[in-house]
């Protein structure tokens, strides 16, 4: 029989840290902890005002989809661009719009503000 674990809140930045289209990136931990894993990353993206989270994870093979730290928009600011195959999604939803993986989209991650802190949680 397993015990189901609580998904934890994590915090990732303070709020005053994010800039309008500008990805911030963060590592997550996992909820089962697994040496042999990749890290686990997620990215914040404030847009059109309203602030999420994603998993750093493209639809198509599972890659991150940056291929700077922090660098997520294409160039002219509009879409979330996967590095490795160019596929766009849309920032407020993570739908992808275009490439190989269209119609699929990005995992959005559950957030929330506390007291100035950004925290999200783990995909289960
Ligand atoms: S891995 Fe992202 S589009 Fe192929």
């Amino acid at each position: 029989m397993s015990v189901e674990q609580p998904r934890e809140w994590q915090t990732v930045c303070r709020k005053a840290q994010l800039t309008a289209d500008e990805a911030l990136e963060f590592r997550l931990q996992r909820l089962k902890p697994d040496p042999h894993a990749m890290p686990l990353t997620g990215f914040l993206l404030l847009h059109d005002g309203k602030l999420r989270a994603y998993l750093n994870q493209c639809p198509h093979l599972g890659v991150e989809l940056n291929w700077m730290p922090g660098r997520f928009m294409d160039a002219d600011n509009l879409f979330i661009q996967c590095a490795t195959h160019g596929a766009l999604f849309k920032p407020d939803t993570g739908e992808c719009v275009t490439g190989p993986c269209q119609g699929d989209a990005l995992t959005e991650l559950e957030l929330r503000v506390e007291g100035g802190a950004v925290l999200v949680r783990a995909p289960e």
